[in-house]
């Protein structure tokens, strides 16, 4: 049985493998639209979400297969003390295969350690989002044709944003990747990511002003500053307005250069710059969808990897 905990879950070559599946699926759906059916895909979000939840939804819909969950930890009986361990037991007597997103790192390993069917992390605490990060890679392979060679700005909350920690630890697997990092001085990358990028040998830099790092990025990954990880209110007032993309800034960047960005939008990007050719947030989430049902299907019959 496999799960997806961490996009190092998957190699490069099945990484590959997966994003092939998920083109196809973009070009020929009705191919696949049968292929789940009489499967049931369980939604466990102890935290609240839009897009992870309704896309890996729509995407067991998509296959035909049907969905149940729960959307909200207070609706659960996690409200009355029950452990994770206990209702992965529990989802697994109902469903074929489980999503789980929890404000606490490390949540989705201790329900696949418990689970008897293939888990999915939708998103543990400040640590890992891995289908998030499925979606960017495959967001940067369609808009590009390739996940090497690029210059990758982060920008924003890169301390407790989990997407930006999922795909730094996934695009370092591929050649001549550097990174700039956005950030004030408080909202820094962590060390264990940047020590493992030391480690790497991948070269990085770490910037506080965007417009010192826009002319020279392949892609720009902007992220709100995440509301729900601050230990006081004032922190977050102060911080939550540091960056904010408009058509001015970007006029700095290079023609080709790809904005993306994990959603939800809070005031990092002014609605202006949605209409700039160079805007791929939006398109992103729909590679979510088709990057999500590739993973479903694989997850229930993972030697298809290897075929
Ligand atoms: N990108 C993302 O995780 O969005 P939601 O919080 O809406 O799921």
């Amino acid at each position: 049985m496999r799960h997806l905990l961490t996009p190092q879950d998957f190699t490069t070559e099945e990484l590959n493998t997966l994003f092939d599946l998920a083109d196809d699926i973009g070009k020929h759906p009705d191919t696949y639209s049968h292929a789940m059916e009489g499967k049931k895909l369980a939604t466990l979000f102890y935290e609240p979400s839009t897009r992870t939840r309704l896309s890996i939804e729509t995407a067991m819909l998509n296959l035909g297969g049907r969905t149940m969950g729960f959307a909200d930890a207070q609706s659960s009986s996690a409200a009355k003390g029950e452990t994770v361990a206990d209702t992965i037991r529990v989802i697994s007597c109902f469903a074929d295969i489980a999503a789980i997103r929890h404000p606490k790192e490390g949540a989705a390993m201790v329900a696949a350690r418990y689970s008897s069917i293939p888990v999915i992390n939708a998103g543990d605490g400040g640590h890992q989002h891995p289908t998030q990060t499925l979606t960017d890679m495959l967001t940067i392979r369609s808009l590009k044709g390739r996940l090497d060679n690029y210059v990758i700005g982060l920008c924003g909350d890169l301390k407790f944003g989990r997407t930006v920690h999922s795909l730094i630890s996934a695009m370092s697997r591929y050649e001549n990747i550097r990174f700039v990092f956005i950030s004030p001085p408080e909202l820094r990358v962590p060390d264990y990511v940047t020590d493992a990028l030391n480690d790497l040998g991948i070269p990085y830099e770490e910037v506080t002003r965007l417009e010192d790092a826009l002319d020279r990025l392949d892609f720009l990954y902007m992220t709100r500053v995440q509301k729900e990880r601050f230990f006081n209110e004032e922190d977050y007032v102060r911080l939550k307005d540091y960056y904010i993309l408009d058509r001015n800034k970007l006029s700095l960047a290079k023609s080709d250069m790809y904005i993306l960005h994990p959603l939800p939008r809070v005031n990092e990007i002014a609605p202006e710059v949605d209409d700039d050719p160079r805007a791929a947030y939006f398109r992103q989430v729909k590679y979510g969808v088709y990057v999500r049902m590739a993973l479903i299907l694989t997850l229930m019959d993972p030697a298809s990897l290897n075929a």
